[in-house]
């Protein structure tokens, strides 16, 4: 297996966008770090918007100069349909390209109940949300794609979880 370190083998990414959901903590935090650090502008995808700024705060405080990227947040909850149709609306409002469209929230919750629409969260945060928000800014992807020296991506951090242990929650 061939190893990867963020801090080393990342490529230089100023002019690229990138969006990055569950960005305020955990994996996606470091996600939004490494990328910044290259040189992208990197939206914070979070739902809450103190955690995501306080976040940024401690990002820049770490050694995030102007011109070594930027990171921004954006208001981003998975959890109902009808708020991912509107960020992703502003999402296009807000940017003419998007290079990295980065799913990496998820969770894993014990939560049986049915929403409002009758599906449990685990699918509506971990599926449903993540393929309406690529629908609905794949126009962007594609016109991004055909940029010159352009490299789109869509990434899904995925988990194991759905064949082992986390079914017997
Ligand atoms: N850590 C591991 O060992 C591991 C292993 C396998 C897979 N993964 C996957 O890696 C990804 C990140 O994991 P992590 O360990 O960094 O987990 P984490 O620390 O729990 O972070 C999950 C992120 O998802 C966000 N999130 C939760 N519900 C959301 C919603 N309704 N709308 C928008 N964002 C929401 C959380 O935001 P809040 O901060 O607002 O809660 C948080 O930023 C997940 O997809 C997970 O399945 C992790």
């Amino acid at each position: 297996m061939t190893s990867f370190n963020p801090s080393t083998d990342l490529l230089d990414l100023k002019g690229k966008v990138a969006l990055v959901s569950g960005g305020s903590s955990g994996i996606g935090l470091e996600t939004v770090r490494f990328l910044a650090q290259v040189g992208a502008l990197v939206y914070m995808g979070a739902r809450n918007e103190s955690r995501a700024t306080g976040a940024i705060a401690e990002l820049e405080h770490d050694g995030l100069q102007p011109g070594n990227g930027e990171i921004r947040y954006f208001d981003l909850d998975l959890n109902n349909p009808r708020d991912v149709k509107v960020a992703g609306e502003a999402f296009l409002e807000r940017e003419k390209r998007l290079d990295l469209l980065i799913h990496n929230a998820g969770i894993v919750s014990t939560n049986t109940k049915p929403g409002r629409d009758g599906v449990v969260e685990n699918v509506t945060v971990n599926y449903i949300g993540p393929f309406l928000l690529t629908q609905i800014l794949l126009p962007l992807l594609k016109k991004t794609a055909r940029e010159p020296s352009s490299d789109v991506r869509v990434i899904y951090v995925s988990s194991a979880c759905h064949v082992n242990y986390c079914m017997l929650l």
